[in-house]
């Protein structure tokens, strides 16, 4: 495994959260030679520089990314470009576009071009009506919200075009992710990414989710260990293929708050709720069974919420001058 694996990949969204590293991990894996990271945003603050070339693309422009794929013989693409939960729900119009049909590009520029597509799904595809506690891998989703409307329509459309064209899609649905590089650009769990910056600079946090609302997490160096592994998989060993569930904890506010106390004691939360993102956190998942990809691709991760912590106070603390701390 490792380089002796070759591809040419495309990442879209590379400056968001997820592909901002996952751009270097692929990079470490098949050679920055052989990544092109795109963004329909310019990378002014060279993010991404050392991750391949960058180019920028606005997914909504299928000329320009088909001309990509081409140009550079591109035979995966990691399809990250999307708006998240909140920001969907602010402007559902522009989502849909956005989320749908920036991903029929994806879908159609792979079919043209022979390529394999990944294409993150989310616990927001999932809605009030899903069996909230231990959600299985195949159950009904009625999401409520424009960003789960449009995550439960990518996961069929994925699977449409592998059954009808034969187009290699895989996904995960991701939970929510936590990083110390990037924020989140406004989902509903961003908030377990922001209380570790506040912990660190302020000592205290305003909380946007009330006590007791539970969801899956997980840490990035997971959740890019997940998006290459199932990109690597023996397509003969998936039953499933897009939308796996895949989760690494979960908790609710005041338990990641408990566990930032045990290094440092004198942080304080308190709670202005923000309703939208309650609403929408309610009709989320407490935790998903993600046996099947267990048990498919092998999926095992490898941070808890304890383990995580350290790593995220250390990161942060690192930065910003808190190397006091006990960790
Ligand atoms: N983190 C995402 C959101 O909150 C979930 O996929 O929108």
């Amino acid at each position: 495994m490792g380089k002796d694996i070759k591809k040419r990949v495309l990442l879209t969204g590379s400056l968001g959260q997820i592909g901002s590293e996952l751009a270097f991990a692929l990079a470490d894996r098949y050679g920055a030679e052989n990544i092109v990271t795109s963004d329909v945003r310019e990378d002014s603050h060279g993010i991404l520089e050392g991750a391949g070339t960058f180019t920028e693309l606005d997914v909504l422009v299928k000329t320009d990314f088909d001309s990509i794929v081409r140009d550079n013989g591109i035979d995966t693409i990691y399809h990250l470009a999307a708006l998240l939960s909140a920001v969907a729900e602010e402007k559902p119009q522009m989502a849909w576009e956005i989320n749908m049909e920036g991903l029929v590009n994806a879908l159609e520029v792979s079919k043209e071009n022979g390529c394999s597509l990944f294409v993150p799904s989310s616990i927001g595809a999932f809605g009030p009506d899903t069996p909230l506690d231990n959600t299985p891998q195949d159950t009904i989703m009625r999401p409520h919200s424009m960003y789960g409307v449009t995550k439960v329509s990518g996961e069929l459309l994925c699977d449409y075009y592998h059954m009808r064209f034969g187009v290699d899609t895989r996904g995960v649905r991701f939970p929510g992710i936590i990083s110390s590089k990037t924020l989140p650009g406004g989902g509903t769990t961003d908030y377990a990414v922001e209380i570790y910056y506040h912990a660190i600079l302020y000592g205290s946090y305003t909380c946007c989710l009330k006590a007791g609302t539970s969801l899956d997490m997980m840490y990035m160096p997971d959740a890019i260990k997940a998006s290459i592994d199932i990109m690597e998989a023996d397509a003969a060993s998936l039953k499933h293929r897009n939308a796996f569930n895949v989760t690494a904890m979960h908790f609710d506010p005041e338990v990641i708050a408990a566990e930032i106390r045990k290094h440092i004691p004198e942080f304080t939360m308190d709670y202005e709720i923000d309703t939208v993102r309650q609403a929408i956190a309610e009709s989320w998942p407490n935790y998903m069974d993600d046996s099947a990809a267990r048990k498919e691709w092998g999926w095992l991760p490898e941070y808890d919420l304890p383990r995580m912590t350290v790593d995220m106070l250390k990161e942060l603390g690192e930065r910003y001058g808190r190397g006091e701390l006990e960790l």
